[in-house]
């Protein structure tokens, strides 16, 4: 399978072989390794993204891939074309795999089944984020070597979070302890099987704490009635890291709101690896574009 659709369905031999993978692009010292040479992928961005979109250029490129971008407020979707007949569209002309990030739930694995090349998951609704989990255990095996017994603590909007999604399924088939801490409006109930909501206090006794950003715009309006209120009660600020034990490290997949849900000055403090993280996106998607891609 080259696709990568989510890490629910993939076995662990699976994503350590991506992470390994991803170690020895890592440890290149030559920046450019055309294994992807006269290979072409698009970039369908159907959600806006600054990490996710960019670190799969670098990674595209890095391999040498001829590398499409494309952007959908400046294509025929503005006409009211579907996704499936951009998707299709670009399959046409020859592309030979193609990244694509979606709002809406559901229509990612439809789209996997009608059309032939492999497509990789940069984000589809709240369902999966498959290559931020990625780097994010890959920045935490950085950090401390193995995943199993690790305790992750994953703090803020999991309701709508994609990225907590993916990490709880990978993490957990490493044999990590996931905790969740939301407030009522944030939790995602089906999901509490898997990993127990506890307080923010309970949440701060961890090797890892991922802080969420606060999707302001997937929420109802009125739901998050205000920032400070938020900071206040689930935020990471400035005392509660001091709370932190000593190896613990601080996580987010960023954009971050800066004094919402993590203190300003800790974002690059040194318990941060929030730009490690953005580095880590590079080795990762180019593991994962050249399993989707190389002949
Ligand atoms: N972490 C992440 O997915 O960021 P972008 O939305 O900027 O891609």
């Amino acid at each position: 399978e080259r696709s990568l659709l989510g890490l629910k369905e993939i076995s662990r031999e699976e994503i350590s072989s991506i992470l390994d993978r991803a170690a020895y692009w890592e440890s290149q010292k030559e920046k450019m390794s055309p294994v992807l040479k006269n290979r072409f992928v698009a970039n369908m961005f159907f959600e806006n993204s600054t990490r996710t979109r960019f670190s799969f250029e670098m990674a595209q490129k890095r391999l040498g891939a001829q590398v499409l971008n494309f952007a959908a407020a400046a294509s025929s979707v503005e006409k009211g074309e579907s996704i499936y007949d951009t998707v299709r569209t670009l399959e046409s002309m020859g592309i030979d795999a193609g990244v694509i990030r979606l709002k809406p739930i559901g229509l990612l694995a439809e789209l996997a089944e009608k059309v032939s090349v492999p497509l990789v998951n940069a984000g589809d609704g709240n369902n999966e984020h498959p290559t931020q989990a990625l780097l994010d255990l890959y920045t935490m095996k950085q950090q401390f070597g193995e995943l199993k017994g690790l305790r992750v603590s994953i703090i803020g909007d999991i309701l709508h979070s994609r990225v907590a999604r993916s990490n709880l399924w990978a993490l957990k088939k490493f044999g990590a302890h996931v905790k969740f801490c939301a407030p009522p409006s944030m939790q995602a109930p089906e999901l509490a099987e898997h990993a127990p909501y506890v307080s923010i206090e309970e949440a701060l006794k961890a090797d890892v704490v991922m802080m969420l950003r606060v999707q302001l715009e997937r929420h109802a309006v009125g739901v998050l009635k205000s920032a400070e209120q938020y900071r206040l009660h689930y935020g990471l600020t400035e005392e509660r890291a001091a709370q932190l034990e000593p190896g613990a490290i601080i996580m987010h997949p960023a954009p971050v709101n800066r004094n919402v849900e993590i203190d300003d000055s800790l974002v690059e403090s040194d318990k941060s690896r929030i730009f490690t993280q953005m580095s880590n996106g590079v080795p990762i998607r180019m593991a994962v574009m050249e399993r989707a891609m190389k002949l």
